[in-house]
């Protein structure tokens, strides 16, 4: 399905800009790093990855999947997800408010993982359970195809300065930031979202899990 093929490479992108991101903010205020790429980076997040990524993912594919697999929108997966969403909203309006202000060193950097790390167990949440499970069920569902929504034009400019960025500033890993697969590793599990067997599986979904483990 090339829209969930989509948005699979967009969170490439972003973890390739959020490399990109750690190595600018430990490095602001020093030599090789421009100040003015701070803005630049928030441009990026917030009008490619929340304007343009996270939007189609609310807008398009978790109505499809309320409407075609009949899926909860107020709780579970769908609910914890979109719930993520806006708490990175937030979490990047606390990080660009530094970033305006032209902060650096500890303060910065603890507001680039406070946005960062969510971001990330929120994308391997997405590429190892929602993905995956969206493929199947709206495939089961007869639903071949999702309408591809094109990048206005502040989203296609955001595109264009993740990519300079990160050509510009090789990525730093984050050794503690937690990554993983599963539900384990995404923020809201055994708290507003219980995981997807518990959350989204019928019975008949569990009576073959049950004949295949025996
Ligand atoms: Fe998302
Ligand atoms: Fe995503």
């Amino acid at each position: 399905m090339k829209f969930l093929d989509a948005i699979a490479a967009e969170h490439r992108l972003i973890e390739a800009v959020s490399g990109a991101l750690r190595t600018w903010a430990g490095a602001v205020g020093g030599a090789g790093a421009e100040p003015e790429d701070g803005e630049r980076f928030m441009c990026f997040f917030r009008d490619f990855a929340g304007g343009f990524h996270h939007a189609r993912e609310e807008g398009v594919l978790f109505p499809a999947l309320v409407r075609e697999a009949e899926l909860g929108a107020d709780s579970g997966p769908l609910a914890a997800l979109t719930a993520q969403h806006r708490a990175m909203e937030r979490a990047l309006a606390a990080l660009a408010e530094l970033v305006a202000a032209r902060a650096s060193g500890p303060p910065l950097l603890a507001a680039v993982h406070g946005y960062l790390r969510p971001l990330g167990q929120h994308i391997d949440a997405e590429d190892s359970v929602l993905l995956p499970e969206s493929r199947t069920r709206l495939m089961r569902a007869g639903l071949l195809e999702l309408p591809e929504v094109a990048p206005d034009a502040a989203a296609a400019a955001a595109r264009a300065d993740g990519e300079r960025l990160v050509a510009r500033y090789p990525g730093t890993d984050d050794p503690e930031g937690l990554r993983g697969e599963g539900c384990v590793v995404c923020p809201s599990f055994g708290d507003t979202c219980q995981g997807v067997e518990r959350e989204w599986w019928s019975e008949l979904e569990w009576e073959d899990f049950r004949d295949r483990v025996g």
